[in-house]
Formats: structure tokens, sequence, C-alpha cells
């Protein structure tokens, strides 16, 4: 809804549209249109619509009750679908992923899927292989594949857009985006939140599920592709599937080296106590859930072979901050003195802000000495700076493109079954490994582990070196 907000603010939601919230409560449009308009209240206030804003914003947005799972109910989102023609309905289901079937089903019962409609999916999209397929087959015997939209915000977030300008965009990082001129690539998504009022939901799903299966393994996708022949969803989607088919097979030794997985004990986040989660409403005191996940893995192909891809991400962790680091190798001979420091590495820095940096080494300022020290140095490109605060977020882009009918960024079913084919090892091997996960203190970088396992290669994570 803030997403849909921002675009109607910004003017590019169609003229005419309407926006229907479908539910089981029993509520009158105007109900509804209070109970989003408190909802604003947790919105960032930049991002809040103004009482004027507001009004004219509720014009668009309708109530319809209904208990997705009672085909009965399927009428009345026709009749309020039927009182206005529309060009493009598009059907947002954020369910319960026990319902997508049921969903897909009576819309088709319904004659709610006419070619007009396209149908956004949120994930879960199943909690493992079989189930993903599941769904996957009832959604293809009633939707063509170019009328569902797989949605991963990852996708929308304009560093990933920015991502692709840079590979495809520009010649000069090509030639060295190999093994031959990098060393290694973080993914690390780190949040600072616990699992808030959602401890129930995560107890049954966990870091692997929620954020490496689809964010963490698209951001490898986008760094790790081939380039496209195209710009064509397709053309991108068979390139992103090149690579998930491409990640190293897991072995009984890998899976247990180069995995770990970590809980938040409690601790101290940005100057504030925080409970253990095992403490969280809704998680079982002796959960083996993990907050946390950092693993090794490599894409097996020409371009790729032997490099190592770290992915880490987490829960509580020490601050709220997702990037890809690239690190180059170093240069084959040393001819300068350089100082320690940080250079030959390109940073892509998701969030809290987006932007580059490019880390070099240059000569430093000590003139008196006339001595050749080499200085690290940073390039900066803030994209705030360059292109303004008020840029279109991931939501609004990602709203946007369903309703324009472009699936450049969204995933493809394919993509999203190989994602699920190579987490599974790592799910069973954890529900046969009794020894859970290893506890971290809430507010730090996770298990020591996870250094450990890094430092095996030689390498250390970025916030380390
Ligand atoms: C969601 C996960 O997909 O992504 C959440 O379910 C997580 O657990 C969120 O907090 C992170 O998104 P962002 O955009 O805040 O990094």
């Amino acid at each position: 809804m803030p997403a849909l907000f921002q675009a109607f603010r910004h003017g590019t939601l169609p003229a005419g549209g309407r926006i229907i919230g479908v539910g089981r409560d029993d509520m009158s449009d105007e109900q509804y249109r209070n109970l989003i308009r408190s909802r604003f209240d947790q919105v960032e206030l930049a991002k809040r619509p103004s009482q004027d804003e507001f009004t004219r914003f509720a014009d668009l947005l309708e109530f319809v009750r209904m208990d997705l799972s009672k085909p009965a109910d399927y009428a009345r989102l026709t009749a309020t679908l039927a009182r206005r023609k529309a060009d493009t309905v598009v059907m947002y289901v954020a369910t319960a992923p026990s319902l997508f079937t049921t969903v897909c089903e009576q819309l088709a019962a319904a004659g709610l899927n006419t070619p007009q409609t396209r149908v956004v999916l949120e994930k879960p999209l199943g909690h493992d292989l079989a189930s993903n397929r599941a769904i996957n087959e009832t959604v293809r015997r009633v939707l063509g594949e170019r009328q569902v939209f797989r949605i991963d915000h990852y996708l929308g977030k304009p560093a990933v857009q920015n991502l692709f300008a840079l590979r495809f965009g520009n010649a000069l990082f090509e030639p060295l985006w190999r093994r031959e001129h990098i060393a290694n690539i973080q993914i690390t998504i780190a949040e600072e939140l616990g699992v808030e009022q959602r401890g129930a939901f995560y107890e049954t799903t966990g870091a692997l599920r929620d954020m490496v299966q689809n964010h963490a393994l698209q951001l490898l996708c986008a760094i790790g592709m081939e380039p496209p022949i195209n710009s064509h969803a397709d053309a991108i989607r068979d390139e992103k599937l090149k690579v998930l088919r491409s990640l190293k097979p897991w072995t009984a030794e890998a899976l247990a080296q180069d995995v770990i997985r970590g809980q938040y004990g409690a601790g101290t986040v940005a100057g504030a106590p925080v409970i253990a989660y095992r403490e969280e409403t809704g998680v079982n005191p002796q959960s083996h859930t993990e907050t946390f996940v950092a693993l090794r893995t490599e894409i097996s192909n020409w371009r790729w072979a032997g490099v190592p891809f770290y992915i880490r991400t987490g829960k509580r962790l020490a601050g709220r901050d997702a990037r890809i680091v690239v690190n180059f190798r170093p240069t084959p001979h040393a001819i300068f003195n350089s100082q320690i420091g940080v250079a030959n590495r390109l940073v892509i820095n998701l969030q809290p802000k987006d932007g580059l940096e490019l880390h070099l080494l240059a000569q430093g300022q000590d003139n008196r000495r006339n001595s050749q020290t080499l200085a690290p140095v940073q390039l900066d490109l803030d994209f705030d700076k360059r292109f303004g605060t008020e840029r279109v977020g991931a939501y609004e882009r990602l709203l946007l493109d369903v309703i324009d009918g472009r699936l450049n960024l969204f995933v493809r079913s394919d993509e999203q079954e190989e994602a699920w084919r190579w987490v599974e090892p790592i799910l069973e091997h954890w529900k046969n490994d009794m020894q859970g996960p290893r506890l971290y203190a809430g507010g730090t970088w996770g298990p020591s582990a996870s250094s450990a396992m890094i430092a095996r290669d030689g390498f250390c994570w970025s916030e380390e070196s």
C-alpha cells in the first residue's frame, strides 16, 4: 500500500484505476480506508500522505469481504470487478502458501483468469522443491507464464538495477569480471531487526528459506550471469537460470564446512538491549530455527570456476547493511611499499544507501620523505546525491512493472525451482544435525564460525579488513 501510494503521489498509477482490498473481515469501504489511513502512521514520515493527499488516494480504495478458501465468495469479487471494465486486472496474492492452489483454481472457476489478468505471487512460494513445484503446476494450469509475476523485491531495488547497468551498459568492467581477476565475491544482507511480530511464521521458515533461497541467490545471479542477448525478460531469466544450474553441487564435506547457521541470543542493537530469538513471541524456547546463514559456494563455469562466492544474511546483526563486495586479485608483483588497507575492491551498496565505491591505492601525501608509500583511497558514487532521494522504491517499481506487463524483474518458475533444488541438501543436512544453530549475541556479525569459514580460504569479511 505505501508503494501504491508513492506511485499515486508520483502520478504514475494509471488514471481511472481502483485498488480493491480483499479479506475476511466485515468492513465497509469507509472502514477499510480508515484502516489504511491508520497504518500509514508506521510509514517513514517523508512517505506518509498529507490529509489532502490521502483523501484523493482514498477515492481509489474499495473493500470486498471474501474468504479465499470459500468458492462461493469469489462471486463477490467477480461482481465488484464487473462494475467497471478494466484493461488490466492485477491480483496481488500475499496469502499463506497453502491457499495458492485454492486461489488459482477458484479464480479459474469464477472465470477471473482472463487474458487481462496478471497475478503477483508473494513469497514464500512453498517451503521446499516439491511444494514449490506443486504451486507452479497449479498456477500453470490456469494462467500462462507471462501472466505470473513472482515478486522478489530485491530485484526492484535501485542498486540491483544499477548493477545491471554497470555490468551491461559499460565495457569497463567486463574484461575484469572473471576468475583471472577476481579473488572472491561477498554478498551480505544484514538486518538489525529481529523477527518482530512474525515469530510464528519465522519458526517454520528460517533465514535460508526467508532470505537465501530468493533474495541472496538473485543477487548472486545478477553478479554472476553472462551478458544477456538483449534486455527482454526471458533473455535475462535464461542467464540467471544458467547461474543457478551451475552452482557447485553440495558434498557432505562442503555441507559440514561451508554452511554456518546461527541464531541470535540476547544482546545490544543500536544501543538498546534486545531479547534472544527463543524468547520472541511465537517461538519455541528450544527452537533450532536459524536466524543467520553464512555459506561459501562456487559457480562452476569457465568464467567463475574456483572463485568463492560467500553469502551471509542474518537478523539482529551489527547494522542494517546490504552490499556486494567484489575483491579483485592483488597485483602479481609489488613494486611499491603500500600501507595496509583496502584496495582492488568494488563495493555495490544496496542499503541503507545505494551507490558504488571503488577502492584503489593512490600515492600518499608524504612529500617530505619523498617516499613511495601508497595509501588506500575510495571513489564514491552516491546515487542519492547524483539522482536525488525521491527515487522510485523497489515495490513501487515492481508494481508499476506488473501494471505495464514487464517481467524483467520477476522470477520465472524454473529459476525458483532451481534455487530450491540447490538449498534442499542444506535443509536435509540440518534436519539430521542435532547440534542446531550456533548462538551469537544480538548486535554482532553472527557466530565466529562464519569468520573462520572464510578465513580457511585466506580471506575475511569486508568489515574485518
Ligand atoms: C523479506 C523477509 O523478504 O525481506 C524479511 O521476509 C526481511 O524477513 C526483508 O526482513 C528484508 O527486506 P529489506 O528490503 O528490508 O532488506
